[in-house]
């Protein structure tokens, strides 16, 4: 083979590659405000799934059914009462909500306690976004909780939606994770969520006692209505999401929002 080959041959495959690369740059820059649309959308739909409300597949029944019956409000963990809107910063603005970025913020993070972090994840938001479901008289029928903690390989994030009672779950769905399909994957196995609808999350003490066990929940146990069958092969998925699921529920997570909704509730009784 000439030396003239040989250079014609690397000039042709250094095009082929930088007419690639400018073709995949632009693929990539082009698509990704579709990309976040569609990562809306998937969290809106678990939204809606959670609360039991999600009938279409079409994105603008979807998004219509969103705007008319969810409302959200801003809570402050600790205090568990809803930040007035004045107060809302650019990014606890719900349109800009978004736990990754608020918790990337240290302004807006407090760290947890070893000892407490049960969901493992280090610290927590101070302020919550949270969802709830209008009914036609526009009464809040459902609360949507946004939940996340650590599996076995990664950070699960999701919604638990509690029905107006505070305690008993209307449904559960994650709309990110990285666990193995057909292990901890099956978290998004409609068979599993099913079975976590009329579950009760609190006992008559208002502790949380729900809990995801390893195995299958034997009906006759007193417990089973607040147990909830594990995962099988992923052990440690289904631990995760257990201690997750704990973590918001207690004092550390939405434990004084539920509290500060349930004398609210005694109040207007
Ligand atoms: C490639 C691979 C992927 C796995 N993915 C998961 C997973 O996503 N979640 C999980 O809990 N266990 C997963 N496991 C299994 C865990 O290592 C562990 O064996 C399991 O959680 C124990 O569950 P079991 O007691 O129900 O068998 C995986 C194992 C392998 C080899």
């Amino acid at each position: 083979m000439s030396s003239d080959s040989a250079k014609k041959t690397i000039g042709v495959a250094l095009g082929v590659c930088l007419v690639c690369s400018v073709f995949v740059s632009s693929a990539t820059v082009a698509l990704s405000s579709k990309q976040e649309e569609n990562k809306k959308l998937d969290k809106i739909q678990n939204i809606l799934e959670a609360a039991d409300l999600k009938t279409e597949d079409n994105p603008e029944e979807i998004n219509n059914i969103y705007k008319q019956k969810i409302k959200t409000e801003l809570i402050n963990l600790e205090t568990g009462e809803v930040v007035p809107e004045d107060q809302y910063t650019k990014e606890l603005m719900p349109e800009n909500f978004d736990i990754k970025k608020v918790i990337a913020d240290p302004d807006l993070v407090e760290p947890i306690p070893p000892e407490k972090d049960l969901a493992r994840i280090k610290r927590k938001p101070k302020y919550m976004l949270v969802y709830m479901v209008l009914d036609e008289n526009g009464e809040v029928s459902k609360y949507i909780l946004p939940i996340y903690g650590k599996g076995l390989w990664s950070t699960l994030y999701g919604f638990l939606a509690l029905n107006k009672d505070l305690k008993t779950i209307s449904g559960i769905t994650f709309y990110e994770h990285g666990e193995t399909p057909g292990l901890g994957g099956e978290v998004d196995n409609p068979r599993w969520k099913q079975l976590w609808k009329g579950k009760k999350a609190f006992n008559d003490n208002w502790e949380p006692v729900i809990r995801v066990i390893k195995g299958k929940v034997d009906p006759s146990d007193p417990k089973a209505d607040h147990t909830v069958d594990g995962l099988s092969g992923a052990t440690l998925t289904t631990r995760g999401v257990d201690h997750l699921v704990r973590f918001w529920l207690s004092d550390d997570g939405y434990g004084n929002f539920l509290k500060t909704l349930r004398g609210k509730k005694n109040e207007q009784v």
